[in-house]
């Protein structure tokens, strides 16, 4: 739902001068006086907005906020984030997804948060959530696929973050197996994909992106990296956003669609992983070999050094 505040900022944002009280009001439906006192709250929350007399108002800048009103303005999608869930502090966003799972979610609701007490990675690890500095969200699905078939949407996740980050900066991470991307061979973007399901039927997946964005290099673990770091400049953090859910729902539509092939292809152009030498853990056991492919479910082909050949669904991979 738009609410006053979004429309006024959008029409601001696509006016290239000052825009009269009058026109946005007509706009908005509702009196001057009233945009006056939305524009009064805009600037209180961050939003720096000139007004002249006898011209109106104009935008000067914007915050790098991931409110829901950040996020939905000029927001592309038909279904991803057109429900926001905005926290300015939570324990995980996966925790508030599955509880909004259980209730009254949708696909492709989405839950931010600026930053995340226990944040969690894959193998239980921990996922620092910097505030302000990073993309800490969790997505809503509902997949019409067997629990067989649930992994290609890691690949899905993998494949989109990597090409709305290119599409907006220009710079390419490539995937290591199964979902993390790397720029340098530095864990960029780190992405979880937990499901609840009964025996034979997926209720529904909950996808969870971390992206370290605007970090400093001292912020950061030696194996992490940002795009900042790379850039040499920030990034805005609401524009990536909305760049990724775009990505997400065109590759999530092809996934529904069964054109699977696709999304393999355009994992197999960004992969880290395969062609090279692995160590692979999956949870207890660690096993080298070469990655020589991945399957039609997104699971690694692992060529052993006694040359059989091994598949891998779930796990983690070292390179070399
Ligand atoms: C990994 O690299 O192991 C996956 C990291 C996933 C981190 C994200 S941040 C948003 C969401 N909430 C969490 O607690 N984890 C995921």
């Amino acid at each position: 739902m738009i609410n006053i505040n979004q429309k006024i900022l959008h029409v601001l944002r696509n006016a290239s001068d000052y825009v009269s009280g009058q026109h946005i009001s007509q706009m908005c439906h509702v009196t001057r006086a009233s945009i006056w006192k939305h524009i009064q709250a805009l600037r209180l929350s961050g939003y720096d907005i000139e007004a002249k007399p006898h011209r109106g108002y104009k935008l000067i800048s914007c915050v790098d906020r991931l409110t829901q009103m950040e996020v939905q303005t000029g927001l592309t999608t038909k279904v991803f984030g057109q429900r926001v869930y905005f926290f300015d502090s939570v324990s995980s966003t996966m925790d508030e997804a599955f509880q909004l799972a259980s209730k009254k979610a949708h696909e492709g609701d989405i839950i931010i948060a600026e930053t995340q007490t226990k944040g969690r990675g894959r193998l239980g690890r921990h996922w620092e959530s910097l505030k302000h500095k990073g993309i800490y969200f969790s997505l809503i699905l509902k997949p019409q696929c067997s629990l067989q078939h649930v992994a290609g949407i890691t690949l899905v996740g993998a494949v989109a973050v990597s090409e709305a980050i290119e599409t907006l900066t220009g710079v390419r991470a490539f995937i290591k197996w199964p979902n993390d991307l790397l720029i340098n061979n530095k864990k960029l973007c780190g992405i979880l994909t937990e499901m609840r399901a009964d025996l034979d039927r997926v209720n529904y997946v909950v996808l969870g992106i971390g992206i370290n964005v605007n970090h400093q290099k001292e912020h950061l673990l030696p194996e992490a990296i940002s795009l900042k770091q790379v850039l040499r400049s920030s990034v805005s953090r609401v524009h990536l956003l909305q760049e990724i859910l775009k990505a997400l729902e065109y590759r999530y539509e092809q996934f529904q669609q069964g054109d699977f092939k696709l999304i393999l292809k355009a994992w197999k152009k960004r992969t880290a992983t395969l062609g090279k030498q692995i160590t692979f853990f999956d949870g207890q056991h660690l096993s080298k070999g070469i990655a020589v492919d991945i399957d039609q479910d997104g699971a690694l082909i692992v060529k052993l050094p006694n040359g059989k050949m091994i598949r891998r669904v779930a796990g983690d991979v070292a390179h070399g």
